[in-house]
């Protein structure tokens, strides 16, 4: 696709979002990232073109294809519906977002080596408010919140010093005492982090 015609599909959330099925669209205002959110957290995570990001809990994808558009990193997505990883793969293609890719899978089987740059949006809530689950098909309990909030700290904590996370409607407390805050955007939803000991 002509990169100007691309250029149209990143004019608003609305304009990106109507690419996606209407089920789809009507999750965007709560559960996808916005546009503008991405611009600044992908150009902070993925500047260079060897720049690796992860996006744990994907959704359709979103941040990874406004990522690949925005930065100049490769953009990787886990996400456990196997319904979103369909519709977010078919949109990759459609765009020829090719810095941009969706994997299957449960992120608690998931190892975050390799990665420079991690992008976390709240994804485990589902599990301890029931009512903001984005849908029925999957299991959702107290405990697999604790489980998935466990390991990401696992991971976090392994991973390198210099290595850039930035979180997304999350509480500070949640991050390791090891990633020191550099700058918070959006009313101090986004907050952009770096792993200095
Ligand atoms: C708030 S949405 C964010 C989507 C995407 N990161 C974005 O910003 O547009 C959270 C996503 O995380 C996924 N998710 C939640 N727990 C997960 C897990 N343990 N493994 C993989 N995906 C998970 C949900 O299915 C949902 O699609």
């Amino acid at each position: 696709m002509e990169e100007a015609i691309i250029d149209q599909h990143f004019t608003s959330d609305e304009a990106f979002d109507s690419n996606y099925p209407v089920y789809i669209r009507e999750l965007s205002e709560i559960h996808w990232t916005p546009l503008a959110v991405i611009k600044v957290a992908a150009r902070y995570l993925g500047p260079n073109e060897g720049s690796k990001v992860i996006d744990i809990g994907a959704g359709v994808g979103k941040f990874c294809i406004g990522g690949s558009h925005y930065a100049k990193g490769t953009f990787t997505g886990i996400e456990q519906r196997k319904n979103f990883v369909r519709v977010g793969k078919k949109l990759i293609k459609e765009l020829g977002a090719d810095r941009a890719a969706l994997l299957h899978g449960n992120f608690v089987d998931f190892s975050l080596a390799g990665f420079d740059g991690i992008y976390f949006f709240n994804s485990f809530h589902e599990n301890v408010v029931l009512a903001d689950s984005l849908d029925e098909l999957i299991d959702r309990s107290p405990e697999l919140y604790d489980l998935y909030t466990k390991h990401l700290l696992s991971q976090l904590t392994q991973a390198p010093v210099g290595t850039r996370l930035a979180t997304y409607w999350i509480s500070t407390g949640e991050i390791p005492g090891s990633y020191r805050l550099v700058s918070s955007h959006f009313d101090t939803h986004l907050k952009l982090w770096v792993k200095d000991h």
